[in-house]
């Protein structure tokens, strides 16, 4: 009897007319994967097989990398994780399935706020399907270690450096923060809009202003990104940014400034904002927002109506209830849509959420919000070189950073 009920649920199961579809990403972290894991599931249940082409490396530049290669080589994948100004790019050599070709836009406009619908826009029409929002300005803190330690929560940059010695004369890191470029300048951009403020930092890089990439606030934004340098654990070059976060989870570390995938990360591991970790605005950043809105690109490749179909389900499911609200829990970003109600979420994502809906929001350029991957993988190799350099200096610094934008722009 067994058998047969075995033998019965394996032909129910069986996936041999299921539609495969291939996607490119790079959530291969702990509580990335349990998100990844979850659109798999949903879309197994419609029928469809998750063709897993998962590229390690934070940040998505090694992707991004291969993404280019198997596109030239007439080989792309079905959809890939692509964001902000790169659709663009890849939309105008002509690779990009329109997105109302494949499932009904006319909602959109209702359903989801205007920067979400910008970030996947290119001339004039939709081109991505976005799925969650991400804040980046974050400042992380370990909840044991400042109780323990008995420390306010820093707002202001005083406060953060009075905390940070106090930590690391307790013999703790300070600074949960991985040596790679990506990471290094995810920090910069944090102090630099905490600096800057939301106009100055949209018009440094967003509008590329020269006398504002070069004036002496940008000159104290990179002074102050450099005091944090001696924060951080020599041990930790080379790291991923969820190597970082362990040692946060693990009570070696006490703050960390990162996205909240972090967050996702934690969620995998049954942390608890507020009793393991306490999710807070960086220093002197309240009001302000730096956004990153991952989002799907379809290749045209296939007209098969089979294929047609499966792209049709995938895109529609993207932008479900059921799967926002799943898979934002599980990812630590918040849901595109308006339409959902936040109070099933945790505390750090209801704070996300107003203050989406009320900050002032500026596109995360490291995360590939506000330019194409090409300028911002240069722009990121200046801002971590001068990391890491012990004699660079600021006024240089801010000039090569100025000159390789006009270069690039050009
Ligand atoms: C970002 C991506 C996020 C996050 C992060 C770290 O580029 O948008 O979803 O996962 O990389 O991998």
């Amino acid at each position: 009897m067994k058998k047969v009920i075995l033998l019965l649920s394996l032909l129910c199961n069986s996936n041999v007319n299921a539609e495969a579809i291939e996607v490119l990403h790079w959530w291969t972290a702990k509580g990335e994967l349990e998100a990844q894991r979850i659109l798999e599931k949903m879309l197994l249940e419609q029928n469809i097989e998750w063709n897993n082409f998962a590229i390690v490396g934070e940040g998505g530049e090694s992707a991004v990398r291969v993404l280019q290669l198997r596109a030239l080589s007439g080989n792309p994948p079905d959809a890939a994780q692509i964001k902000g100004p790169d659709i663009g790019e890849w939309a105008k050599i002509g690779m990009l399935e329109e997105i109302k070709q494949i499932t009904d836009t006319s909602l959109w406009q209702q359903k989801l706020p205007q920067i979400v619908r910008e970030s996947v826009t290119f001339d004039g029409e939709y081109m991505a399907v976005p799925v969650n929002v991400h804040r980046v300005n974050w400042l992380w803190l370990n909840k044991a270690i400042f109780d323990k330690l008995d420390l306010p929560v820093p707002a202001t940059w005083d406060s953060f450096f009075a905390v940070a010695d106090k930590i690391k004369a307790a013999g703790y890191i300070p600074l949960a923060h991985g040596g790679s470029v990506w990471q290094d300048a995810s920090l910069f951009e944090s102090v630099a809009l905490s600096i800057l403020g939301g106009e100055k930092y949209k018009q440094a890089f967003v509008e590329h202003n020269e006398a504002v990439l070069t004036s002496p606030e940008m000159i104290r934004v990179f002074k102050l990104f450099k005091r944090l340098h001696k924060y951080t654990d020599s041990n930790m070059l080379g790291k991923d940014w969820h190597e970082a976060s362990q040692l946060i989870s693990d009570n070696k570390a006490a703050m960390q400034f990162m996205g909240d995938w972090a967050k996702g990360m934690w969620h995998a591991q049954g942390k608890q904002p507020m009793v393991d970790y306490i999710c807070t605005d960086v220093p002197e950043s309240k009001g302000l927002f730096s956004y990153n809105i991952d989002s799907f690109v379809f290749f045209e490749k296939n007209s098969s109506a089979a294929h047609q179909k499966t792209q049709t389900v995938f895109a529609e499911m993207l932008l479900s209830e059921k799967f926002q609200v799943a898979f934002n829990l599980a990812k630590g970003s918040i849901p595109v849509t308006n339409a959902i109600e936040i109070g099933q979420f945790d505390s750090c994502a209801q704070k996300s959420f107003a203050d989406f809906n009320n900050a002032e929001l500026v596109p995360s350029f490291t995360s590939n919000l506000a330019s194409t991957s090409h300028l911002r993988n240069i722009m990121i190799k200046i801002i971590s070189n001068y990391f890491n350099n012990p004699d660079a200096d600021a006024q240089r610094t801010v000039k090569s950073l100025s000159l390789a934008i006009r270069a690039i722009n050009k």
